[in-house]
């Protein structure tokens, strides 16, 4: 049997795509390269803005006919959109050719949903699963098959307690928790193992810097990076993603003394007014966070600093607006994502007053992408 599986969204489920696969190649089933060529296929689906959730919903929708063609074929619907109970019964509904669906807390139980399945088609049965888990959780051993080169993805901690106001993210993965400090170094020695070659290494959390304080009393982030930088082995160290106000001294100075962590940091700021911060439930203000970024270009003058902006959120005004650009002008960041702010069921910024019209959003997130080409062009003349 040949698999295929569609990634929406960040990392971390590019990540987890990456389980998804170790799960079925382990039980002897291999990637495909055309979906249509597939047994197996798997959309593993993004919340974070209504855009990515539209863009899965059509491409599932699109696959109405292929599998009245092969009714043999599976089809299994994962990640953070169907994490959403309500979201995933629609979509049980609306697509009654999906054959799996389930969500982001019990993407370990793939392997057993997808033998039912099987086992179902073999006596023509049509039964169907949905099993959308609230249980946070941590899973471990399970097989991964990496596909992004010499980039190796290794999970430090899951979920989020910040409940920024806009962000479904608390709410799709759950609260953080840790994964043992064992593991993750166990993990990365076993993949320097498996190479001779050079590898970039890359920490993923919703908030990295969040990293032990659920689990160990003084051991941190900043511990962690030291630890795994002493490990033995030809390999570059990088992390995603920083929340500006939980990055401490201690993890400043690990990457300007750790030779193997790269210069580079992505540290969302989201807005350069303290008003709207405040609104977003950032806990920290512009003052702060440039503290940060001063403290990190004088001790690391090379370094790579990028961001993420989201504009129209509820109330922002051109004031406001104004700010964000002359906080991007004063970083001088080497890449900015900058996003619409897209009103997500469930969250706080959803029910308030003050929604920014579409006009007005996309016109700043255009201005936005000119004063970055702006910004790089200037950079690469000097
Ligand atoms: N609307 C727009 N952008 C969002 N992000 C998170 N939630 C939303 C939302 N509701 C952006 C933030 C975050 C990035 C991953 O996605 O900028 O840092
Ligand atoms: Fe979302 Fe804020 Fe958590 Fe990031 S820190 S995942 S933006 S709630």
């Amino acid at each position: 049997m040949k698999y295929h599986i569609t990634t929406f969204g960040c990392q971390m489920n590019v990540h987890e795509s990456e389980k998804l696969a170790g799960i079925m190649e382990k039980l002897g089933i291999v990637s495909c390269t055309k979906l249509e060529d597939a047994d197996i296929i798997v959309f593993n689906t993004c919340a974070i803005r209504e855009g990515a959730q539209n863009r899965a919903v059509g491409n599932i929708g699109s696959l109405k006919s292929l599998k009245k063609h092969y009714p043999q074929k599976i089809i299994a619907v994962c990640g953070c959109m169907t994490q959403q109970e309500q979201i995933a019964k629609k979509l049980y509904k609306m697509f009654p050719f999906v054959d799996i669906i389930f969500g982001t807390k019990n993407f370990d139980k793939f392997e057993s949903y997808l033998i039912e399945t099987i086992k179902n088609k073999n006596i023509n049965s049509k039964k169907r699963i949905i099993s959308i888990s609230q249980e946070d959780n941590v899973v471990e051993n399970l097989p991964i098959f990496r596909s992004s080169g010499k980039n190796f993805w290794v999970n430090i901690i899951y979920g989020c307690n910040n409940f920024c106001s806009y962000c479904i993210v608390p709410y799709v993965r759950g609260r953080e928790r840790s994964r043992n400090k064992e593991d993750i170094i166990n993990e990365i020695k076993q993949i320097l193992n498996s190479t001779n070659e050079k590898v970039r290494i890359t920490l993923l959390g919703q908030n990295v810097n969040s990293y032990g304080k659920d689990k160990y009393e003084d051991y941190g982030f900043a511990e962690l990076l030291n630890e795994i930088c002493e490990i033995d082995g030809n390999f570059e160290l990088t992390f995603m993603t920083s929340h500006p106000k939980d990055i401490t001294d201690k993890v400043i100075d690990a990457i300007s003394h750790q030779n193997k962590i790269i210069k580079e940091l992505h540290l969302p700021v989201q807005s350069g007014s303290d008003k709207i911060l405040k609104a977003m439930n950032r806990k920290y203000t512009i003052k702060s966070y440039m503290e940060i970024i001063n403290k990190l270009k004088k001790l690391i003058p090379n370094i790579r600093l990028t961001t993420d902006i989201i504009v129209g959120f509820p109330g922002e005004t051109d004031e406001d607006f104004k700010k964000t650009c002359e906080l991007i002008q004063n970083v001088n960041y080497s890449g900015i994502f900058a996003f619409m702010f897209s009103p997500r069921e469930g969250t706080v910024a959803e029910k308030m007053e003050n929604q920014v019209p579409y006009e007005i959003k996309n016109q700043r997130v255009n201005h936005l992408l000119n004063l970055e080409k702006e910004i790089q062009n200037n950079n690469s003349k000097k």
